[in-house]
């Protein structure tokens, strides 16, 4: 055996010994990437996972690659070393000319030469790819090869005794959000340090509502002179499930103008490229919803402006349920309510309905109720089965939209005869995800409200009208 052979075999034995280990599944990935780059002698090496809807490779795990690097982008499954994507080794040997290197320049700013790319494969599906990176331009031997290919078979051993359910297009994910497990494989599997706690809490509350996130996902280009990138950006988060990235404004109100600029430039370059910018402010008050953050204890003082009376109420709820009536006549409706707040407007809109309607009710748990860290959760589902039923699903107010896609995401899987919603309050200015509204009450303006079912820490509820929560010395402003 040549030395490079005894080198690589006693590093398998390594790695082996590793997987049976109590190390975490990051953790894995991160000792495998690392030992393969040390025993071939190569630059560094990289697992990037597929995101299959967008065709994009997110780095997992990584070793001796710089965050410049790393940052230089998404990575294009069908345009860096596609040959992976159909399973096959993807060989570059210099990557000055070759078209299969997405970013080019970086490259060989980080002194890359060479590329050797091999998928990693679940159960028969492509669902990343293992590459390791030379300084010199080179072919990479069969031995080299097979190496790679078993350390990616490692690679997939990790993922899959890690809970990640791969899609039928090959995408690593966990389950269909009603298994109500924590996302295993949540984006980059590498220990993430956020720059700031706020980021982290943010996360936190992503993972609450199932939502999939990076931190930092990758650098855009604003500017540049010639081959020299002048200036670049780095967005806080990327939603793939969303397609949509986040910005969050920090506590300097003086950054906040600057990166309000560079979000347009952004938006100016990239038109294609949905980024939502969360100012400190927003980001805030929307903690404070769930008992976080610095406004979570603001004192309030009663009750402000009244928005609806609860005669407008009444007129905008007769109006829905006469839209409701036309568009189900002759169905028998499901109508579904998520608890509480929503208890005041089911009684008034089915009061109103001319078409037969059963009902039922689903309550789910709560962010910040005392249970922060782990996944929300159905604390009362619903007694009819929703299959094959017209499932009207109302609610009381939408905000950011992650309860309600949560909601619809587990009636969707039991396959109802159709699935719309009602909801008589929208939030829409503090959407982070799409949902389908068929019928709305009133949009209204990013404040706290409260009323006609609406609480604020179980205060309010029974006033028939809906108005702003009064906090401590503003004049109908939100306290949380
Ligand atoms: P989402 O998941 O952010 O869309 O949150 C929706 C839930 O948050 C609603 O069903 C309400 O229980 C609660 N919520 C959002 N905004 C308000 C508000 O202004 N007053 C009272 N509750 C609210
Ligand atoms: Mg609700």
């Amino acid at each position: 055996m040549g030395r490079q052979a005894i080198v690589l075999n006693k590093s398998l034995s390594e790695m082996a010994g590793a997987l049976n280990s109590n190390l975490s599944a990051a953790e894995k990935l991160n000792f495998l990437v690392q030992v393969a780059s040390r025993s071939l002698g190569v630059r560094g090496c990289s697992l990037m996972l597929l995101d299959a809807k967008r065709k994009k490779l997110i780095h997992a795990a990584t070793y001796g690659l710089s965050d410049r690097y790393l940052r230089a982008g998404l990575v294009e499954a069908d345009r860096s070393l596609p040959e992976v994507m159909d399973g096959k080794t993807a060989v570059v040997v210099d990557t000055a000319s070759d078209p299969r290197v997405q970013f080019g320049d970086m490259a060989r700013q980080e002194k890359i030469a060479s590329i050797i790319g091999v998928p990693v494969m679940c159960r028969g599906k492509v669902v990343g790819s293992l590459r390791a990176y030379n300084r010199i331009r080179r072919e990479f031997t069969a031995a080299e090869e097979e190496y790679l290919i078993t350390v990616a078979n490692l690679a997939a051993t990790v993922l899959e005794s890690s809970g990640a359910r791969v899609s039928a297009e090959g995408s690593v994910s966990t389950e269909a959000k009603t298994t109500l497990r924590r996302p295993a494989v949540r984006s980059p599997v590498r220990t993430v340090s956020f720059a700031h706690p706020s980021e982290e809490d943010f996360a936190r509350l992503l993972d609450f509502y199932q939502i999939e996130w990076v931190y930092e996902p990758r650098s855009f280009m604003l500017e540049w002179e010639g081959d020299r990138v002048t200036e670049m950006f780095t967005p806080d988060f990327y939603l793939p499930g969303l397609d949509l990235y986040i910005e969050m404004t920090t506590l300097k109100p003086g950054l906040t103008s600057e990166k309000n600029r560079k979000v347009r430039r952004l938006r100016d370059l990239h038109p294609d490229i949905k980024i939502k910018l969360l100012a400190r402010r927003d980001y805030d008050r929307l903690l404070a919803k769930y008992g976080h953050g610095p406004l979570a204890g603001a004192k309030t003082e009663g009750v402000g402006r009244t928005l609806f009376s609860a005669d407008q109420i009444q007129m905008r709820v007769r109006q829905l349920a006469k839209e409701i009536s036309q568009d189900y006549e002759g169905r028998r409706i499901l109508l579904v309510g998520v608890l509480r707040g929503v208890l005041c407007f089911m009684a008034d809109l089915m009061r109103y309905l001319e078409v037969s309607a059963d009902m039922d009710f689903m309550a789910l748990s709560y962010y910040g109720a005392g249970n922060g860290g782990e996944a929300v959760q159905i604390t009362k589902d619903l007694d009819v089965g929703p299959d094959d039923r017209h499932v009207l699903l109302v609610e009381d107010i939408v905000d950011t939209g992650m309860t309600l896609s949560f909601v619809l995401a587990h009636l969707e899987a039991r396959h109802p005869a159709s699935l719309a919603v009602c909801t008589l309050l929208d939030k829409r200015v503090r959407r982070l995800t799409d949902v389908p509204l068929a019928y709305v009450g009133f949009e209204v303006p990013d404040e706290f409200l409260v009323g006609y079912g609406l609480d604020y820490r179980e205060e309010y509820r029974n006033l028939p009208f809906i108005a702003l929560v009064k906090q401590q010395g503003k004049e109908g402003d939100t306290a949380g």
